[in-house]
């Protein structure tokens, strides 16, 4: 292809022709990184900064420069930027208006840095930023479960395991389970930010600079812990990268679970949730339904926030030091895999905080399908000395014995219970009750509503 445009990059020194269409096309990032422009201009405000601090630039180039950045940034926060692909990316987008506005000192600017460093200081100030914004979102996540749990504390459901009917379990345990997932993905989260919490610039393209620069005040300037100590690493690293997608798969995986339930718990066969009309549908042609469709988006959303996590280390993975431009297409899958969680931690806060539990449905059904046979077995242990696994043995035959009858375990005569163990007595039935069962269990972290208040105090006294 020879179909070629004569756009004037900043290499023209060294070229004659321009790049073919197709080039452009494919080299262009501007489509997507343009929403580092915040970042970008932070960055070389800073590093402005201190190369008049160290006598590389002059202060009236610097005042130059700082000015023509600030009306940058207002150019394109209100719409009247205009970028331009052949000019590649953001950064040489703002250099390029900057010359335009201020003249030759803009190309001051850019002594010893290097697209490379500049480009992973923006992304790792765009994480950061995120992260701080994800972050917010968790906790008001985990504020809508506690909502929830809170109410619920005592509201009995069937705990499942293989969804079958294991055990009786409170709501709001198991709301609190939800809570601790995403305790952990702000864990995560924060583990991220601090590990990319160092300043990249200074490291230049790839070996830094004979320039006399002082990267501990471009790290200060930036919120920065410090400044990298390998600049072959800190020009080639894109691991924050994968961190950040890594936490944004799990926290993804764990909205995908609860929406799964929440999918569940709202069928007609169900009926243990009501979700508002604010997140559900209706059919065009079924009058009668109403779609969990927030709930399957956000349970189908984390296929792209894992695919960008195997993009990125697909990238990565065969790239010899140091920056190659392979790296450029860890921004699109990185920037949309965000843009996807935010979304599904905002829309799953809302489905929480909005969801009706059908208090008499959920304990129907933790009082059949023998959610309390443990319980009965337990109570042979602890009244008549039976070691377990006899106690499990004779609990099995009376669990079979009622469905025999198509009754509950509690629906049985003490007399016909008595065949299977004479050591039966009516006390027997108390323990078999939901409400029994739940309160009973109050080992530290079970499902005792008190050791569930006693978990929401916990988290908000976190939280506060
Ligand atoms: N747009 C590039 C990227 O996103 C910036 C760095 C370019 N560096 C270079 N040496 N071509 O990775």
């Amino acid at each position: 292809m020879s179909d070629t445009n004569n756009s004037n990059t900043m290499w023209g020194g060294r070229f004659e022709g321009g790049p073919a269409r197709v080039m452009e096309k494919i080299n262009a990032s501007i489509g997507y990184d343009r929403r580092f422009y915040t970042q970008d201009i932070r960055g070389s405000i800073a590093h402005a900064t201190m190369l008049a601090d160290q006598g590389i630039l002059t202060r009236d180039d610097l005042d130059r420069i700082v000015e023509g950045l600030n009306t940058i940034l207002r150019e394109i926060e209100e719409g009247r930027f205009k970028f331009s692909a052949a000019l590649e990316d953001i950064h040489m987008n703002v250099e390029s208006r900057l010359r335009e506005l201020i003249g030759d000192a803009a190309g001051r600017m850019h002594t010893a840095r290097s697209r490379n460093d500049q480009v992973a200081t923006d992304f790792r100030l765009w994480i950061r930023d995120t992260i701080d914004r994800i972050d917010a979102m968790l906790v008001e996540l985990i504020e809508a479960l506690l909502g929830q749990a809170e109410a619920h504390a005592e509201t009995v459901m069937p705990g499942f395991t293989h969804l079958q009917v294991a055990q009786p379990v409170t709501l709001g345990h198991h709301m609190m389970a939800y809570v601790e997932m995403a305790g952990r993905d702000r864990d995560r989260f924060a583990e991220t930010r601090r590990r990319l919490n160092e300043s990249p610039l200074g490291s230049a393209a790839l070996a830094g600079t004979s320039f006399p620069i002082d990267r501990e005040a471009t790290a200060r300037a930036l919120d920065f812990d410090r400044p990298t100590a390998n600049s072959l690493d800190a020009v080639s690293d894109r691991d924050f990268a994968l961190d950040f997608l890594h936490a944004s798969t799990v926290c993804a995986m764990h909205l995908s679970r609860l929406s799964e339930e929440l999918v569940i718990w709202s069928s007609a066969q169900f009926g243990f949730v009501k979700l508002s009309d604010a997140f559900s549908t209706g059919s065009s042609i079924m009058p009668q339904k109403r779609n969990p469709d927030a709930a399957e988006l956000v349970k189908a959303k984390i296929g792209r926030v894992m695919g960008a996590y195997v993009a990125l280390m697909t990238v990565m993975k065969g790239l010899p030091m140091a920056y190659g431009k392979d790296m450029q297409e860890d921004k699109e899958t990185v920037f949309d895999a965000a843009d996807t969680i935010e979304l599904a931690i905002t829309a799953m806060t809302g489905m929480v905080a909005d969801l009706e539990p059908n208090v008499a449905a959920l304990r129907d059904a933790a009082s059949s399908g023998f959610a309390t046979a443990t319980d009965f077995a337990d109570w042979l242990v602890q009244n008549l000395d039976m070691p377990f696994r006899d106690a499990h043995h004779a609990t099995g035959a009376a669990v079979r014995m009622a469905e025999d009858r198509g009754c509950d375990l509690g629906d049985l005569p003490l007399s016909d219970l008595q065949t299977i163990e004479p050591g039966l007595t009516e006390a027997v039935f108390e323990a078999l009750t939901v409400e029994k069962a739940v309160h009973g269990r109050k080992s530290y972290g079970g499902t005792a509503p008190a050791q569930v208040r006693a978990q929401i105090a916990r988290w908000k006294e976190k939280l506060a």
